[in-house]
């Protein structure tokens, strides 16, 4: 499946071969995306594995739940509607084609 992640510093990181039941935090670490850290191993607790989801992306990947929302307070200064902690979404065939902002490291 198709994901594309554009890096704070502009570039397009387009990843042809994302494995459906895969983090996207684990996907953007497996491919060198940078600003996709993943501190906490993807337990929703570190905040280094914050996107912007693109617009179009929003209604299919949804909102964060509670837990993801309060480890998003963590970043609450460069959070925006459409933040979402990518080990929080799992890859999947309805997301063929997904595109992703990296936030910005704090
Ligand atoms: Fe830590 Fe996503 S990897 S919150």
């Amino acid at each position: 499946l198709k994901v594309t992640f554009v890096q704070d510093d502009g570039v397009e990181k387009v990843i042809e071969d994302a494995t459906p039941g895969q983090s996207l935090m684990e996907i953007g670490r497996f491919h060198g995306v940078a600003g996709i850290v993943g501190d906490c191993g993807g337990g929703c607790a570190c905040a280094t594995c914050h996107v912007y989801v693109d617009e179009k992306w929003q209604a299919v990947i949804g909102k964060p739940d509670d837990i993801e929302a309060a480890t998003l307070d963590m970043v609450s200064e460069i959070c925006r509607d459409n933040s979402r902690l990518c080990c929080q979404i799992q890859m999947r065939k309805e997301l063929d084609g997904l595109r992703l902002v990296v936030a910005p490291n704090l």
